[in-house]
């Protein structure tokens, strides 16, 4: 039976490269979660859009579910494929297609990592400035479907707002070319941001239209240490009001030990509960001038105990290795992840909150925040003591994150705040999203994928 589709697969497009090798199969049925045993039928590698094309058509026909695939570093479960699905990755569709200087457009495949649009971006002279820890290994395809967001949404925004154009194979095979590059475009339903953030559940990107910006002006990159949990806020405020921040990200003292102890430098002397590394816009001797006052005056405060200003950029990319090696110094420990977003103006009431909510059910267990405080984006990684089985594990942070779910809810916050919901966060959706709109996104899917095929059983059943 197996057999047989996919030998109607390869007659129907010869070239389609096809893998059935187990290693093959666990490698492309995983994401970061490693939470679900990789368990695909096949793994379909096409390098046109009509291999896509078909692929689509010949999953309606067959019934196959196919999962659409980028470099798999989803930390939901999104690009899981643990139920005999076929993954469809884009890996091989890599290329920049074009650039066009006067619309300032980078066209590129969607399997082409986020670090390669980079310096395809710089060889324009210009920015693509989405940027977060996993840029070498995820891809554009990828960023789209979970709107990524990262460390300089607090300047450029998430992922969503970068797209000009999105090349779409459509739940029925066909190809759909939506807004085009477009800056104006009030005609009718933006089908291009209703994909932003799908999931793979509404089409399949084949082909990014990505916006670029100017180049920064030259940044500093300042590392703080604060006293207490309420100075994050309060800094906060200090510094965006003084200063054109371009990320202001916070980590734990516990975070902070798990990258030391992955080899990451010390910065500063004494240990301090909280920290932040905050980088600003410093073309010139002013704004170096506006950083120092606004640092004292943190320090008079009392929120400040402590910091450092990168002398060279070598200093500069030590202080952001505390920050973004956090998640790569804590996934041998398997951590369980919330990934959660509220409205900066009720961060300050939330946090107390949660903290007590995490010190009462997580007795026994190492939980580290980090994040970008500066978005209203927490992560919140629970580590399982060794002594405990993984089944035990999860079952302790599900009760856990049902609560803070709650506590959300009545924080107006989300679940997902960049990361998605894919498997791992679908129990919790109602909380964030209302039985109407839960209802408005069922038939949107249904009317994109009536036969069921794009990633079923990601978002919501
Ligand atoms: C990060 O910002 O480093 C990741 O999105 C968070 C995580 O690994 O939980
Ligand atoms: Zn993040």
């Amino acid at each position: 039976m197996t057999e047989s589709r996919l030998d109607d697969l390869t007659a129907r497009a010869p070239g389609l490269r096809l893998l059935t090798e187990l290693a093959d199969l666990i490698h492309y049925g995983r994401d970061w979660t490693r939470r679900w045993g990789p368990a695909p039928l096949a793994v379909a590698l096409p390098s046109t859009v009509a291999e896509v094309q078909t692929i689509v058509r010949w999953a309606n026909e067959r019934q196959v579910s196919l999962v659409p695939s980028g470099g798999r570093t989803g930390l939901s479960g999104g690009a899981v494929a643990a139920r005999g699905e076929l993954v469809l990755s884009l890996e091989r569709m890599n290329r920049v297609l074009g650039f066009d200087a006067t619309d300032r457009l980078l066209e590129v495949e969607a399997g082409i990592t986020l670090q390669a649009v980079h310096e395809a971006a710089r060889s324009h002279g210009l920015l693509y400035p989405v940027d977060f820890a996993a840029r070498g290994s995820c891809t554009i395809g990828g960023n789209v479907a979970t709107n990524a967001g990262g460390i300089r949404v607090i300047r450029y925004g998430t992922t969503r707002e970068w797209i000009g154009g999105l090349t779409v194979v459509a739940g029925n095979g066909e190809l759909l070319e939506l807004n085009r590059g477009l800056v104006k475009n009030s005609s009718g339903y933006d089908l291009r941001q209703l994909m932003i953030g799908s999931e793979g559940t509404l089409g399949v990107v084949v082909g990014v239209q990505l916006k670029l910006a100017d180049p920064p002006p030259p940044v500093q990159t300042m590392l703080l240490a604060l006293p207490h949990m309420d100075a994050l806020m309060q800094v906060f405020g200090l510094f965006r009001t003084q200063l054109k921040l371009q990320a202001f990200e916070f980590f734990t003292d516990v975070a902070l030990g798990h990258v030391l102890a992955h080899g990451a430098k010390r910065a500063l002397d004494a240990n301090q509960p909280y920290y932040v590394v905050a980088e600003y816009d410093a073309p010139d001797d002013r704004d170096e001038q506006a950083a120092l006052l606004a640092f004292e005056e943190g320090v008079r405060e009392g929120w400040i105990s402590d910091g450092v200003i990168a002398q060279s950029e070598a200093q500069a990319a030590a202080l952001w290795r505390l920050r973004e090696g956090i998640t790569e110094s804590l996934a041998p420990r398997k951590p369980y992840k919330n990934d959660i977003a509220l409205r900066i103006s009720a961060m300050p009431a939330f946090l107390h909150e949660m903290q007590a909510l995490l010190a009462r059910e997580y007795p026994r267990m190492e939980v580290v925040w980090f994040g970008h405080i500066g978005d209203g984006n927490l992560h919140i990684n629970v580590l399982p003591p060794g002594d405990m089985a993984q089944a035990e594990f999860l079952a302790h942070c599900e009760r856990v994150t049902r609560l803070l779910a709650d506590a959300l809810q009545r924080h107006g916050g989300s679940i997902s705040a960049e990361h998605g919901i894919g498997l791992v966060k679908k129990p919790y959706l109602g909380s964030t999203r209302s039985a109407a709109e839960i209802a408005l996104m069922r038939g949107v899917r249904q009317v994109c994928d009536p036969n069921g095929i794009l990633n079923p059983g990601k978002l919501f059943d």
